[in-house]
């Protein structure tokens, strides 16, 4: 076995039990004798209920109860927005009143023996309504705006400089607005919830991308101690931020569990996972840039506008970003909340830099035209050493190694810069690239490490695999610092009664949780290096210099004994140990929250003292066909710099998945939306297009080296969400050098270019 795990490859640890169908997905628990539950959602999206018609559905055979806000007013507590110190996705209590805030609200919940009764008996409840003119989003009449600053506490736009006065001043300048549409999740595992009650207390199975938070939050909301709430996700089959935070059918299946005194199952329809789960926001933004001659810049203005419900201010805000992303002496942003008839938005994989960076990033390429200047160069000498809004300095910040290695693996230089210059018969050939960035998040963490003697450890955190292979790099931490072959490591995550562990949002999970596992396997060490000091042949030698390696304590000379010797001179039994790891520069209020079940991420690029992110460069090629407009991808590259790498194969399928579905955000996903009805029109998986297999190209994805133990002590950066950022404007600019055609509208379509 290799001396170290960090940074080989092995193949996930759950992998067989994920394609034998051993592994037991949330919606896959089978729990005795269960009733059925079939949501009714609302018909309108604003207005009020009038009447509920219960007759009919009642008289299906097998109906045990109709939930809806007749008999549930007052039941369900408020959780609080979760961006305001709270735990839900939405502030939207269904089934609380007659109120309809949007389209697909929960208006009902209909209980029954069987999936099929409870679904016959939805369809057979009438319920009527009292609509009024919804606002769907842009261009509405009754949409109401708000400024971020104003709506979210502890929002600030970045701005340094006088970047209006820069801009009027300098010689060369773009200015243009872009957009970006309504995108929804489509998991292939559904938003269900199974609820059971055990005595007085309460389990959940439910995918999740937050076991403790969904614990904390509905204890709040039912009035419950957190002691008495569980919660189990030990698979997650597709989350990306949907599943991030505590939804409102949660509680209700728990209270309809309770009410029926048995297990409840709730398997929304894919449609109704539009509506009663959350969406990316659609975005209007305006860019200005403006350089000198030689290409600096002088310059950026980046506004954006962003959709969200009547109550709630989710904010997508990449401007934190895109502000920091150049070295740039003038900076002004701002963002604008505009509220609409709608569900309330929230995470979808990289959500503020998605829809900011394609705007920021097209900005730059037209900057680049209008310089006469190559897109790289440009960025070249845009490149800092600081972030330009507090003057920060990034930690590490590997963005032109990115660029040089991408461009030379891609063939940049072979690259004609003039628009429709290459050409292969009727295909139009263009060659775009773009600048991808993540900041680093970290999050305190827990877990509990026990080492048995027989040489086996046992891992425990309340992390989660959401199908990036979580498992697989935390036996790895452990391994490593455990000296253990990686099979004798088990790792047990996804239940809220371990010990608590972040969000998996934010791309923290490896970063927070290897460290943390890399403490208690520290402590573990030290005890064994404390005993094996006493006597044997380790006798007398300095603790600190003990490492555990391939089964056995060594000393730098290669004195050594072996584990099960060092083990039981240490302990009668296990050793086991429980640490807590609070990020360097986190307030200690953070582990606090940790155990409460709120967000407190750290990191980013905005707090400081060092400003900490993932860089990378995307290259495509596109080809548009000059007579039909069809545009193809036969090839992507992403270079990217993303600190150690624990596990290059889960990393790279990462970073490759990202890039696929980047290819999605430039040119397939976008749910069309009924404006008279503010309604989605979309809402499957038929219509609802994504890259398939005959979309996907070559994608080659390279890991640059980099060493960065500013972040933390192991190194680790997260790249969850790096792959998909950018690769939309990275598109959008090779379409533009196929064609000389600029799309500013995502999605890009054939009657975009025509
Ligand atoms: Mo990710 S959108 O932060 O779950």
């Amino acid at each position: 076995m290799p001396d170290t795990m960090i940074g080989q490859s092995p193949i996930r640890i759950d992998g067989r039990a994920k394609v034998t169908g051993a592994a037991r997905y949330p919606s896959d628990v089978v729990v005795p004798n269960p009733a059925w539950a079939f949501l009714v959602t609302s018909a309108i999206a604003l207005g009020r209920i009038t009447a509920i018609e219960e007759a009919e559905a009642r008289a299906v055979p097998g109906v045990l109860e109709i939930l809806t806000h007749r008999n549930m007013r007052g039941t369900v507590r408020d959780a609080g927005f979760f961006a305001a110190g709270g735990y839900a996705a939405e502030t939207i209590r269904p089934l609380e009143d007659d109120r309809i805030w949007h389209d697909g609200q929960i208006v009902a919940m209909v209980l029954a023996d069987s999936f099929e009764a409870a679904r016959e008996a939805a369809f057979r409840l009438r319920v009527d309504y009292a609509a009024v003119t919804p606002a769907a989003g842009f261009g509405s009449a009754s949409a109401t705006t708000e400024p971020a600053a104003k709506a979210r506490q502890g929002h600030e736009d970045p701005q340094v400089g006088d970047a209006d006065a820069a801009f009027a001043a300098a010689p060369v300048k773009i200015e243009a607005d872009y957009a970006t549409p309504t995108q929804h999740h489509n998991p292939i595992e559904l938003f269900t919830t199974t609820a059971l009650w055990e005595g007085g207390k309460l389990v959940i199975h439910e995918p999740s991308q937050y076991v403790t938070g969904i614990r904390h939050g509905v204890a709040t909301q039912l009035g419950l101690d957190p002691q008495q709430v569980r919660v189990e996700s030990h698979y997650v089959g597709g989350a990306f931020g949907s599943k991030g935070s505590l939804t409102q059918r949660t509680a209700l299946v728990a209270i309809a569990a309770r009410r029926l005194g048995r297990p409840v199952k709730l398997v929304p329809t894919r449609d109704q996972g539009f509506t009663i789960a959350t969406y990316r926001a659609e975005t209007r933004q305006h860019v200005k840039l403006a350089a000198d001659r030689d290409g600096k810049l002088q310059a950026l203005v980046h506004e954006g506008t962003e959709v969200t419900s009547r109550p709630d201010p989710y904010k997508v805000a990449g401007t934190q970003t895109t502000a920091r992303m150049y070295d740039c002496p003038n900076v002004r942003t701002k963002v604008t909340l505009l509220h609409a008839d709608r569900n309330t938005p929230g995470f979808m994989r990289s959500p503020p830099e998605v829809p900011y960076m394609f705007a920021l990033e097209s900005a730059v390429d037209e900057l680049a035209v209008a310089l006469k200047l190559d897109p790289i160069e440009l960025r070249r000498r845009n490149d800092s050493k600081k972030e330009p809004i507090k003057g920060l300095p990034w930690s590490s910040r590997g963005l032109m190694r990115c660029y040089e290695a991408g461009a030379e693996a891609f063939g940049w230089s072979r690259r004609n810069p003039e628009p429709r210059s290459m050409r292969e018969g009727d295909w139009l050939i263009g060659w775009g690239c773009a600048s991808t960035i993540y900041p680093t998040h970290i999050g305190a963490a827990t877990a509990r490490v026990t080492l048995t003697p027989d040489g086996q450890a046992r891992v425990q955190t309340a992390a989660h695999d959401i199908g990036t292979g979580a498992y697989t790099v935390i036996a790895q931490a452990a391994a490593e610092m455990l000296g253990l072959p990686l099979e004798k490591v088990q790792v047990a995550l996804g239940d809220s009664d371990l010990p608590p562990a972040p969000v998996a949002g934010g791309s923290n999970t490896t970063a927070s949780v290897c460290n943390v596992v890399a403490e208690a396997c520290g402590q573990i060490r030290a005890r064994l290096a404390r005993a094996a000091v006493e006597d044997g042949p380790l006798k007398g030698r300095d603790p600190a210099s003990l490492k555990l390696v391939s089964g056995e304590l060594r000393a730098a000379d290669g004195t050594a004994e072996a584990l099960p010797e060092a083990m039981s001179r240490a302990a009668n039994g296990a050793i086991e140990a429980y640490a807590e790891y609070l990020p360097q520069g986190m307030p200690k209020e953070s582990m606090r929250k940790l155990y409460s079940g709120k967000q407190a991420l750290g990191g980013g690029i905005a707090e400081g003292p060092l400003a900490m992110a993932a860089f990378g460069a995307e290259f495509v090629e596109v080809r548009v066909h000059a007579r039909t407009a069809e545009v193809r991808v036969p090839r992507v590259l992403g270079a990217f710099a993303a600190g150690r790498i624990v596990n290059p194969r889960t990393a790279r399928s990462q970073l490759m998945g990202g890039l696929i579905w980047g290819i999605g955000s430039a040119l397939h996903e976008e749910t069309e939306i009924d404006h008279g009805r503010a309604r989605y029109v979309n809402d499957n998986i038929l219509e609802y297009l994504i890259p398939v297999n005959a979309d996907a190209p070559k994608v080659e994805v390279m890991l640059l080296e980099e060493t960065d133990t500013g972040v933390n002590p192991l190194g680790i950066k997260g790249l969850g969400e790096l792959g998909n950022v950018g690769t939309n404007a990275a598109i959008a600019n090779a379409v533009f050098h196929a064609t000389g055609r600029r799309a500013r509208e995502l999605p890009i379509r054939i009657e975009s270019l025509l």
